[in-house]
């Protein structure tokens, strides 16, 4: 009898049974919050039907647009925000009420990220970006980004007229720039298309490890020594060691140098703060999380700028005149006056972020005291809380669903644009991203004619990645044409 308890199937269908009681059980407080339909959804993520489908599913949930859906995950009850004025209420809330990324110690996210700002709460938070932001100030210039861009728009002439991976290409420029802004180091992300160097490579095994589906369903598979869990510390261990030896460098040339010379990497002007209780483990936590929040973030926010110029020839004439305009020569490097200068292509990234926000949906919070929405609406203590940036751009009462870049020239400060999230939390690579964007569009734009292949079956839409969190694009090709004459003006 005990043996039939504990056998497989049997232990299988009770929890199969305890999971869909749970499912169809939400706490009392969340019974007026209309619900995801488990099966619709799963089914988006099982069969890789993308973004697009996963958020269709969550927007056809709330009929009456309360502005906030709940669905049931493997952690539990949890519930999306998916209107401004909700947004407005989670923004306002510090780290005792809502707080992010609480994972052990040994888990492999902890021991790659580390403490560094994305993954720390309260205080340690607070001190971790009270010292980044005037690192980062301080470290903002066009022309360390120009240079790059001349080095892409070099690469890109040996492969005149032939589809790219958009993704890849945008990823090698992002890293390029990031290993510059944060440690003075060429990262050689440039030098050719078909290999990829050993920083990114290693970077981007870790992170596909760290998703393994396996450690979301059963948590505690980290710990086993799965061939899985030793190959991914062996790389954490080798990622360390470079960064190690990276930090190791940049002291002994600034040892090296002139006391007055100016320094523009973050990695020298966060050496000042050893000491302190800062601790080069910090550092090191703070380059990791700041090179993994930076670079394919903006990869992809480049991508789709780079897509719907190709998707809208009329668009991408309207801008490469501004560009001619305020640049003139197609080797010029945008000073930061020039920039500010570059209104319609700001008003493209802007439009672009809007309709494929890098960030659709932030990482979980867990609520820790009982947060009201309304008279009738208060998320208990323990739930799970996101909000869904997609949903926020996508609403119909505010936006149009096309591509109009217009609406950014004027209006530069919309509330409902929150691409970069706001409150506390917000992004702090916000004012480095814009700029890095405006200044590749502006010098490629210069240089190339944009299009998607004839063949592509990406017209209509851009394909996504149904990852939870970040939009990657999927399989997406674009064409750069090298333009023969530019007219100078
Ligand atoms: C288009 C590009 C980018 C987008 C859309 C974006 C978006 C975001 C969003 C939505 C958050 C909030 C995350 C949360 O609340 O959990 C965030 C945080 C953050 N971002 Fe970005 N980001 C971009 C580029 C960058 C860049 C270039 C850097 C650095 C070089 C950066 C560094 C960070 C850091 C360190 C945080 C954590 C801040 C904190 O938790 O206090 N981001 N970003």
């Amino acid at each position: 009898m005990i043996s039939f308890f504990f056998s497989t199937p049997v232990v299988i269908l009770l929890l199969g049974i305890y999971f869909i009681r749970r499912a169809y059980r939400p706490p009392k407080e969340l019974e007026p919050i209309p619900t995801v339909p488990i099966f619709k959804f799963a089914r988006t993520v099982l069969f890789n039907e993308g973004q697009h489908e996963i958020q269709r599913v969550i927007s056809d949930s709330d009929p009456e647009k309360i502005g906030l859906v709940k669905i049931f995950l493997f952690s539990g009850w949890t519930v999306l925000i998916t209107n401004i004025e909700h947004a407005k209420i989670f923004f306002a809330e510090n780290d005792d009420v809502l707080l992010k990324g609480q994972v052990p110690d040994d888990h492999p996210i902890r021991k790659f990220f580390g403490r560094g700002i994305s993954f720390a709460n309260g205080e340690d938070r607070i001190r971790q970006r009270k010292m980044a932001i005037p690192a980062f100030n301080r470290s903002l210039s066009p022309e360390m980004i120009g240079e790059s861009t001349n080095e892409l728009i070099t690469l890109l002439n040996k492969w005149n007229n032939i589809p790219l991976d958009i993704f890849t290409v945008m990823k090698r420029i992002t890293v390029q720039t990031l290993g510059k802004l944060a440690f003075s180091y060429d990262m050689k992300a440039l030098d050719s298309l078909e290999e990829e160097p050993y920083f990114m490579k290693t970077y981007e095994k870790i992170t596909e490890l760290i998703q393994n589906p396996l450690y979301m369903i059963l948590s505690f598979t980290y710990k086993l020594p799965l061939k899985a869990n030793l190959e991914l510390s062996q790389l954490i261990e080798g990622f360390d060691q470079l960064i190690y030896k990276v930090i190791e460098q940049r002291k002994l040339d600034l040892a090296n140098e002139k006391k007055s010379e100016e320094h523009t990497d973050l990695l020298a002007n966060m050496l000042e703060n050893i000491g302190n209780g800062y601790t080069m483990k910090d550092l090191r936590d703070e380059l990791t999380a700041i090179f993994s929040a930076g670079h394919n973030t903006t990869a992809f926010a480049l991508s789709a700028v780079f897509y719907n110029l190709a998707k809208h020839p009329e668009i991408q004439k309207k801008a490469r005149e501004e560009a001619i305009q305020v640049l003139g020569d197609s080797s010029k490097i945008p000073t930061s006056e020039n920039v500010k200068e570059l209104k319609y292509i700001k008003a493209i990234i802007k439009e672009s972020l809007r309709l494929y926000p890098a960030v659709a949906m932030l990482p979980f919070r867990k609520v820790l005291k009982p947060l009201r929405f309304n008279q009738d609406i208060v998320i208990p203590k323990g739930t799970s809380l996101s909000l869904n940036i997609w949903q926020v751009h996508k609403n119909s009462n505010i936006w149009s669903d096309e591509f109009v870049p217009e609406r950014f020239i004027n209006q530069d400060d919309r509330e409902n644009w929150i691409p970069f999230s706001s409150g506390h939390r917000n992004c702090i690579g916000q004012n480095f991203s814009i700029m890095e964007q405006i200044v590749i569009t502006a010098m490629m734009l210069l240089n190339f004619e944009i299009s998607l292949p004839p063949e592509s079956q990406n017209f209509d839409k851009m394909p996504l990645k149904s990852s939870f969190y970040t939009l990657y694009p999927k399989d997406l090709k674009i064409v750069f044409s090298e333009l023969k004459r530019i007219v100078e003006v």
